[in-house]
């Protein structure tokens, strides 16, 4: 039989269960972005932190009656560090989701908290294609270096280049890209003769670069992250690797839209190819660009497009969840998601978690407003990830 505190407590219980998912639905959703705000890598966080501004700015703070709090986080580039914010953000902040990470081993370092938590990780700027397989919990809005790399390499052998050195850092994205430039470059029956290697941090290209010339390829390929591209052509401009015959082709990190005006004339008629150019002619990016010009006061790199990206997703979900938090769901919600991103048609690959993009060849010439942009000019549309597309 009841007794009437026992009434009393069910029906408290009870009250209180109601009351519940109201006063879940009135918790903020807080994302924890983790970037390198400083450091070498700074632009990356620049350019992401200004994305996520301008989304918020364009789309409101509120989702689904959740507002939105982003907590952002500096990790210097130190992957020691990633982690521990990460932790923090977890813990201390609950954070209901992580995102960021602008370089692969910062990636690899909050992987496992991702995991343990059972919240969503956004990358939205690391490279390497198995960065995803590291956790359920991750998906990405950037790039995969394969996903570029496999689709230039074909292209370029089909230029008439028979012999080709690579030129890359020493580190999981670089050895991604040399390894896919290679197997394709000698499927399509080129000669890859060398694969060098310069050091991540404070890397001297030059004596990389002479070495390239000794070997007298048909052409250079490069891949170095966003930020050291203005010193690597610097550097292949004084080697005059063009005079000696060698073609120089790079990956669109190498010629990003922050660093490019450094550059100067030189790099004119150069060839990259990439997913993303601040020219990219279409009616979502001419608005993307010119509202981020006027928020953040300078133009927007593929690390802005891919964090603008990423908060869309993160929206679009808790859309879907009508604002539950709970991280498998929104990570279900995210898998086959698909919409037209300032870079072009995008979605998310719903077995890898992984962006489809299409891939962009692209020159360099001087734009009607005298700065220099990666101009399109061929298109290979809707590419997964090569590396896990050969796992399947
Ligand atoms: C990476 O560390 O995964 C990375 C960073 C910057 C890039 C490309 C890859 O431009």
């Amino acid at each position: 039989m009841l007794t009437r505190r026992c009434v009393a407590l069910a029906l408290c219980a009870a009250a209180s269960a109601l009351a519940a998912p109201a006063a879940r639905a009135q918790e903020p959703f807080r994302i924890g972005l983790i970037l390198p705000m400083t450091g070498p890598n700074s632009a990356t966080g620049r350019h992401i932190d200004a994305a996520v501004k301008l989304y918020m700015s364009q789309n409101g703070d509120t989702v689904a009656g959740r507002k939105i709090e982003v907590i952002v986080k500096d990790d210097t580039g130190a992957a020691d560090l990633t982690k521990r914010l990460a932790q923090e953000l977890v813990v201390n902040d609950k954070a209901n989701a992580i995102a960021g990470f602008g370089l692969t081993p910062l990636a690899l370092a909050a992987a496992p908290v991702a995991t343990q938590a059972k919240i969503p990780m956004l990358v939205l700027a690391a490279g390497t294609a198995i960065i995803t397989e590291q956790s359920p919990f991750i998906v990405r809005t950037s790039f995969t270096l394969p996903q570029y790399t496999v689709p230039f390499a074909e292209w370029i052998a089909k230029q008439g280049s028979r012999t080709v050195v690579t030129l890359v850092s020493d580190y999981a994205p670089g050895l991604d890209s040399a390894k896919a430039f290679k197997e394709t470059f000698e499927k399509a029956g080129g000669k890859v003769l060398d694969e060098l290697r310069a050091p991540l941090r404070s890397p001297d290209f030059s004596p990389f670069l002479q070495k390239a010339r000794d070997l007298k390829p048909d052409a250079l390929f490069i891949f170095v992250p966003n930020g050291q591209g203005a010193q690597m052509m610097k550097q292949a401009a004084e080697r005059e690797l063009e005079k000696a015959g060698i073609k120089i082709y790079a990956t669109g990190d190498v010629t990003d839209d922050d660093s490019l005006n450094e550059m100067g004339d030189g790099v004119l008629g150069m060839i990259t190819a990439h997913h993303y150019s601040a020219a990219h002619k279409s009616p979502e990016n001419e608005a993307f660009v010119k509202a981020f010009k006027a928020q953040a006061k300078f133009r927007p790199s593929f690390m802005a497009v891919g964090g603008y990206d990423g908060m869309r997703l993160i929206y679009e979900a808790l859309k879907k969840t009508n604002g539950a938090s709970d991280g498998a769901a929104l990570v279900e919600a995210m898998k086959g998601m698909s919409w037209t991103s300032p870079r072009g048609p995008i979605s998310i690959d719903p077995r890898t978690r992984d962006i489809v993009q299409n891939v962009y060849i692209r020159k360099i010439e001087r734009g009607a407003d005298g700065e220099l942009y990666n101009m399109e000019f061929e298109t290979i549309p809707n590419v997964k990830d090569p590396v896990k597309e050969a796992k399947k």
